[in-house]
C-alpha cells in the first residue's frame, strides 16, 4: 500500500488578498487539478492570479484562476485556465451561500497547497475591498522619502550631499543653498572683577570620523586652526540671568563641569576670589587623561593652596580601563555632597546635556536618597524644592 503524504505544502499564495480585502472566514476547497499542473505544481510554480471564488448555482468555482508554470507568470503570456470546480463540502456551500448572497460577500481564494496527496484551495470570505486613499499613500510616501533623506543625512554633510549628486552650481545658486551660519554660544571663563575688559572663551576643538571623512566643527575648529592672534571674530553677549553666583556670597556653591562645561567655574572663583567672598566652593571636574585634558589645572591648584577653592574631585575618564565620570566622584562623596545640600549650598552643573546632565541629575536623586533616608520619592522633592529656591541650577547644552 502506498504511503500516505501528511505533508502540506503552499503552492501559490495570495499575497495582496489580506492586503485588498477585509478577510473574513476561511475555507479549505477541494480542487481538481491533474496532468501537467499537478507537476508544475510540485515545482512550486503555480502561481495564482486575480482569480476569484463564486458560489454559481449550488457549487462553489474557481473563477479566472490563472495558473502559470512560472514564478513571475505574467497574465498577457498565460491565459486563465478553465474555471475549476470547488469540491466544497455541501453544508459549507450552504453556509457560503448564504454568507455570499445575502450578505454581499465575496469569496477570494488566498491560498493553492498540496495536503496529503491532494491540490487544495483556500478560499476567504471577503467583506468588501479596502479603500486606499490616494492622499493616504502620497502621506505614507511622503513620509518614508522624508524618513530616507533623514538616515541619508544624519552623520553626512553638505560636501557629502554635493559629492552624491555632483552638479554645476553658480556661486549664487551654491550660496543660496545654505542657510546663513547660525551663530555659537560660548559659556565666558573668566570674571571682569579678574580680568577687566576681556572675556575668556573655553573652546574644545570639535572633531569626529563618519562615513570616511574627518569632520570638523564649525566654529571651534576654525577657532583652533585658522585663527591666530590678532584675527577678529564677530562676537555678541548673550547673558544668562538664571546661571550666576548666589546673591549672598556666604552661601557655599558645588560645582559640577566635566570638559568645557568647566568653563564658568572659573568665572565664578575669579569673581569670589576679587570679591572675597567667603562661601565655600567644590568642583567636580571630569575630562579624559589627566595629562592632556586637565584644564585649568594650575589655576585651580593655585585657588586650592590659596583657600579660595574647598575642594576639588577629579574623574579621568581614560586614565584606565573602566570609566570614571564626575557622577561616580559625587557617590564616592555623597555623604558631604548632602551635608553642603544640608548647610544650604546651590549645586551647579554645566556642560553635556544628553549625557552627563542626565546622569549628573540622577546620581544626585541617589545621593539625596541614600543619605536623607527619605526614598526615592522624597528625594525628588528634596531636589525639586532646591531647583525652585534657585539652589540647583544648570547650564546645559
Ligand atoms: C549655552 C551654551 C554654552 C556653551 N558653552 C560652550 C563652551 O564654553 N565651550 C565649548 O567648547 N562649547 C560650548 N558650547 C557648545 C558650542 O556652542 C558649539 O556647539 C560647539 O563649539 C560646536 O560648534 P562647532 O561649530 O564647532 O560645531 P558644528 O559645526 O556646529 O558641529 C557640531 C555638530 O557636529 C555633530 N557632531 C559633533 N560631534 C560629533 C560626533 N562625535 N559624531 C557625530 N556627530 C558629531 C553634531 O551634530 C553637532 O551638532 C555651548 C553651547 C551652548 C548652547
Ligand atoms: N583630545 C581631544 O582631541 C579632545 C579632548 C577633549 C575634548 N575634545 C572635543 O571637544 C568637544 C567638547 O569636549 P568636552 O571637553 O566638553 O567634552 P568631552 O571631552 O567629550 O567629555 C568630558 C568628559 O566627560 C566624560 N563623559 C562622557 N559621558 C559622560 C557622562 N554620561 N557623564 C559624565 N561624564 C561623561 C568624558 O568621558 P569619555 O569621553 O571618556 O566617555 C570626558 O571624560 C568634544 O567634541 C570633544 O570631542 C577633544
Amino acid at each position: 500500500m502506498a504511503e500516505r503524504d501528511n505533508s502540506l505544502k503552499i503552492l501559490s499564495e495570495n499575497r495582496q488578498a489580506g492586503h485588498n480585502y477585509f478577510l473574513l472566514d476561511r475555507f479549505e476547497a477541494g480542487m481538481v487539478l491533474t496532468g501537467t499542473e499537478v507537476k508544475a505544481a510540485k515545482d512550486n510554480k503555480i502561481q495564482l492570479k486575480e482569480a476569484y471564488g463564486a458560489v454559481l448555482g449550488d457549487e462553489a468555482w474557481l473563477v479566472n484562476a490563472h495558473i502559470s508554470q512560472y514564478s513571475h507568470g505574467n497574465r498577457e503570456n498565460h491565459p486563465p485556465v478553465r474555471n475549476r470546480k470547488l469540491l466544497l463540502h455541501r453544508r459549507e456551500i450552504d453556509k457560503l451561500l448564504v454568507q455570499t448572497r445575502d450578505k454581499g460577500l465575496q469569496l477570494i481564494p488566498t491560498k493553492i497547497y498540496l495536503k496529503n496527496g491532494k491540490i487544495k484551495c483556500e478560499l476567504a470570505l471577503a467583506k468588501g475591498k479596502k479603500l486606499h486613499d490616494k492622499r493616504e499613500t502620497e502621506r505614507k510616501r511622503t513620509a518614508e522619502d522624508e524618513a530616507r533623506a533623514t538616515e541619508f543625512l544624519r552623520d553626512r554633510q553638505f560636501i557629502d550631499l554635493l559629492e552624491a549628486a555632483p552638479n554645476r552650481l553658480t556661486t549664487d545658486q551654491l550660496t543660496g543653498l545654505l542657510r546663513p551660519l547660525p551663530p555659537r554660544l560660548y559659556s565666558v571663563a573668566s570674571s571682569r572683577a579678574a580680568v577687566g575688559e576681556e572675556a575668556h572663551l573655553l573652546i574644545g576643538a570639535v572633531r569626529w570620523h563618519s562615513h570616511g571623512r574627518v569632520r570638523h566643527g564649525v566654529a571651534s575648529v576654525d577657532v583652533a586652526e585658522r585663527r591666530g592672534p590678532g584675527s577678529t571674530l564677530p562676537v555678541y553677549v548673550k547673558p544668562n540671568p538664571h546661571f550666576r553666583l548666589p546673591a549672598n556670597p556666604d552661601t557655599p556653591i558645588i560645582m559640577i563641569g566635566p570638559g568645557t562645561g568647566v568653563a564658568p567655574f572659573r568665572a565664578f572663583l575669579q569673581q569670589r576670589e576679587a570679591a572675597g567672598a567667603r562661601g565655600r566652593n567644590w568642583l567636580f571636574f571630569g575630562a579624559r587623561r589627566f595629562t592632556h585634558d586637565f584644564l585649568y589645572q594650575l589655576e585651580w591648584q593655585d585657588w586650592l593652596q590659596s583657600g579660595v577653592l574647598n575642594r576639588i574631585d577629579l574623574a579621568f575618564s581614560r586614565d584606565q580601563r573602566s570609566k570614571i565620570y564626575v557622577q561616580h566622584r559625587m557617590w564616592e562623596a555623597r555623604r558631604d555632597v548632602f551635608r553642603w545640600l544640608e548647610e544650604g549650598a546651590t549645586v551647579y552643573v554645566c556642560g553635556d546635556a544628553k549625557a552627563m546632565a542626565k546622569d549628573v541629575h540622577a546620581t544626585l536623586l541617589r545621593v539625596i536618597a541614600d543619605q536623607s533616608g527619605r526614598g526615592e520619592g522624597g528625594a525628588a522633592g528634596y531636589l525639586r524644592d532646591a531647583q525652585r529656591a534657585g539652589r540647583y541650577l544648570r547650564d546645559v547644552y
